[in-house]
C-alpha cells in the first residue's frame, strides 16, 4: 500500500457511492459476496494489544436468514474491559506525542485499505445487519469519509487558535487529547458510526477502546483491522465485543477520560448519569459525546410539489426498513392537501418490494432481529386499534426472517404511543394539521429533536420554519436521511443527543480540551 504524505492530501471529497444501475457495480458487489459467503461464520476475537481471544458466547445471524451464522465472539466481561483500557492507558503517551500529520497519514491508510475491500465490506453488512446493497456501500463510503475528514480536521487543530497579543506576553490557544476513549456503537451503521467515533479519537491523539453493537461484532472487527492494517500502534485501539453490560463495564471505568456513543435514548441517559460519578481513583471529569434516538416529522404544506414530496417520504420513511436514526416517522400535512397526499403515500407503500437484502430490486429488508420486529408489530397493532391503517405491504414478505409489512397508519389519537415514541421500523404515520404552525406546534411537543423534513414553496414558509424547528438536521425539499460527512454535519439537540456534529467542523473539539500558555516576554536577563 502506497503511504500517503500530508503534502499530497488532495482537499477532502466525499466518496462516490456505487452506481448500482451499472452492472459492472454489481458483478463487483456480487463477488465480494461470494469472498464474505466463502467465510463465514467470522471468528471476532476479543482484540487487546497483540492477544486475541476467540468465544462463540456471542453469534450475529443474517437478520434475513437467522439460519446463517455470520460471526461467532467471545464476550467481555469486566476484567477484559478493565485490561483492553489499561493497554490503550499505556498506548497513550507514544501515540499522543506523534505529531497530528502523523496520526492523520494512518487513518488515511486505513482509508485506502478500506477502499481497495470496498465490495467485501459492503457485502458483510449486507449479511450481518440487512442492509440493502446501495445502504451497505453508503456506509463502507462514509467510514471512508470519515476518516479522511477527521485525519484533515486533526491537522487543521493541532494549529490551535489565534489570541489576542500585547507587548511582553505570548498567549498560546492548543488541544490536548484526553486520555482514553471508550467508543459503544450501534448496529444500524455498522462501519460508518463505529469508524466516525474511534477515527475521531485517535485522529486528535487519543487511544480507543470499541465495544460494536453485539448485532454487528464482524463490521467492528474490521474498523479494528483497517486501522491496524495502516500501521496503528497495537496498543492504540482494542475490541471488545459483548452487550450492554461489557459497554457498562467501560462507562464506569476509572480510566477512561471520554465516552462517544451512539444508540437509544435510554441507554445514552444510563451512561451520561453514570460518567457523571467520579469513580475512586477518578482524576478527570468524563465528557460524554452522545448520538440518540429521534421522531422525524415531515411538514407538507398546501403549496408543496406532492411529486417531488411523495418520493422523498417513501425513501425516508422505508429505506433500510425505516432503520436509519434520521428516518421519516410522522408526516404532518396541510388539511388540503392530507388526503391527496394519503392516498398517494398509500399507492407508493403497497409497490414497495419486500425482501432479501442482497437482491439488488430490494427497497424493504428484514428488521435487524425478532425484538425488533415484535416491537414493530406492537406499534402495528396499536395503530389498528386506535386509528387506521391506509396502506401496508404485506404480499412478498418471505417467509424466513425478520420481515415487517411497510405499513401506514392514519387517524391516530394525539396522545398515541404511535405518535410520540422512538418505533425504529417500517412504520409511518401521517396526520392532518390546521397550518404550518400548526405543524411546527406537533414537532415543539416532541422531546426528540433529531431530523426534520418541510416541503413547501414559499421562501417564507422555509424561513418560518428554520426559526421555529429545535431538530439538528433539517431537510427541505428533499429526503430527509442520507447526511453526508462535510456537507451536512449530522446530530440531534434535546433528547436525540448532546448536541454534537458529526462529520462536522466542531465534531473533533469533543476529544480534546484546550490548554492556554501565557509566557511573559520580557527580557529578565540570562540565567547561566
Ligand atoms: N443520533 C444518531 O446519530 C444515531 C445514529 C444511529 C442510531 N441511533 C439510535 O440508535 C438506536 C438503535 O441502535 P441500538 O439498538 O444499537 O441502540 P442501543 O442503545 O440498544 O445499543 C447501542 C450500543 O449500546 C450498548 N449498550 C446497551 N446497554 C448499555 C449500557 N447500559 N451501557 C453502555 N452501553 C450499552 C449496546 O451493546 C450497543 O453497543 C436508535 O434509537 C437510533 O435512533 C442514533
Amino acid at each position: 500500500m502506497s503511504t500517503p504524505t500530508l503534502t499530497d492530501l488532495p482537499p477532502f471529497r466525499n466518496e462516490p457511492i456505487a452506481e448500482l444501475r451499472r452492472g459492472g457495480e454489481r458483478e463487483r458487489l456480487a463477488a465480494g459476496m461470494g469472498a464474505v459467503d466463502a467465510a463465514l461464520p467470522l471468528r471476532v476475537p476479543l482484540w487487546v494489544g497483540d492477544e486475541r481471544r476467540e468465544g462463540d458466547e456471542l453469534v450475529s445471524t443474517d437478520p434475513g436468514a437467522p439460519g446463517r451464522v455470520v460471526a461467532v465472539a467471545p464476550v467481555a466481561t469486566a476484567a477484559d474491559v478493565d485490561a483492553a483500557v489499561r493497554a490503550a492507558a499505556a498506548a497513550y503517551p507514544r501515540w499522543c506525542a506523534r505529531p497530528a500529520r502523523e496520526r492523520a497519514e494512518v487513518l488515511v491508510r486505513a482509508a485506502a485499505w478500506m477502499r481497495e475491500r470496498r465490495a467485501e465490506l459492503a457485502a458483510l453488512a449486507v449479511r450481518e445487519c440487512a442492509k440493502p446493497w446501495d445502504q451497505a456501500d453508503g456506509d463502507v463510503c462514509e467510514a471512508i469519509d470519515f476518516l479522511e475528514f477527521y485525519a484533515r480536521g486533526a491537522v487543521a487543530l493541532e494549529r490551535g487558535k489565534e489570541l489576542f497579543q500585547v507587548p511582553g506576553e505570548r498567549n498560546e490557544l492548543h488541544y490536548a487529547p484526553r486520555g482514553v476513549v471508550g467508543v459503544i456503537s450501534p448496529w444500524n451503521f455498522p462501519l460508518a458510526i463505529p469508524m466516525g467515533m474511534v477515527a475521531a479519537g485517535l485522529a486528535t491523539g487519543n487511544t480507543v477502546v470499541l465495544k460494536p453493537a453485539e448485532q454487528a461484532p464482524a463490521c467492528g472487527l474490521k474498523v479494528v483491522e483497517a486501522l491496524r492494517e495502516a500501521g496503528l500502534p497495537a496498543g492504540a485501539l482494542a475490541l471488545v465485543p459483548g452487550f450492554g453490560e461489557a459497554g457498562a463495564a467501560l462507562v464506569r471505568h476509572p480510566g477512561v477520560a471520554t465516552i462517544a456513543f451512539t444508540g437509544s435514548g435510554p441507554v445514552g441517559l444510563d451512561i451520561l448519569r453514570a460518567a457523571a460519578e467520579v469513580p475512586a481513583g477518578g482524576r478527570q471529569l468524563k465528557r460524554v459525546v452522545a448520538e440518540m434516538g429521534g421522531k422525524n416529522c415531515v411538514i407538507v404544506d398546501s403549496d408543496a410539489d406532492l411529486d417531488d414530496a411523495v418520493p422523498a417520504i417513501i425513501a425516508s420513511a422505508y429505506r433500510y426498513a425505516g432503520q436509519k436514526c434520521s428516518a421519516a416517522a410522522r408526516v404532518l400535512a396541510h388539511e388540503a392537501i392530507h388526503d391527496a397526499l394519503l392516498e398517494r403515500l398509500a399507492g407508493a407503500v403497497e409497490v414497495l418490494q419486500v425482501g432479501p437484502a442482497d437482491e439488488f430490486g430490494t427497497d424493504v429488508p428484514a428488521v435487524i432481529e425478532q425484538d425488533a420486529r415484535d416491537r414493530v408489530e406492537r406499534y402495528r397493532a396499536a395503530a389498528r386499534e386506535t386509528g387506521r391503517i391506509a396502506a401496508e405491504r404485506t404480499e412478498g414478505l418471505p417467509a424466513e426472517g425478520w420481515f415487517v409489512p411497510p405499513t401506514v397508519a392514519a387517524d391516530l389519537p394525539p396522545d398515541s404511543p404511535v405518535l410520540r415514541e422512538e418505533i425504529f421500523g417500517p412504520l409511518l404515520t401521517v396526520e392532518r394539521v390546521r397550518d404550518v404552525d400548526h405543524a411546527c406546534d406537533l414537532v415543539d411537543e416532541l422531546p426528540f429533536a433529531l431530523t426534520g423534513g418541510l416541503f413547501c414553496r414559499n421562501p417564507h414558509t422555509v424561513d418560518h420554519v428554520v426559526r421555529r424547528s429545535p431538530v439538528g438536521n433539517l431537510y427541505v425539499n428533499r429526503e430527509i436521511t442520507g447526511a453526508m460527512v462535510g456537507r451536512q454535519p449530522f446530530g440531534g439537540n434535546r433528547l436525540s443527543g448532546t448536541g454534537t456534529k458529526a462529520g462536522g467542523p466542531d465534531y473533533l473539539l469533543h476529544f480534546v480540551e484546550p490548554k492556554v500558555v501565557t509566557e511573559n516576554t520580557v527580557r529578565h536577563g540570562l540565567v547561566i
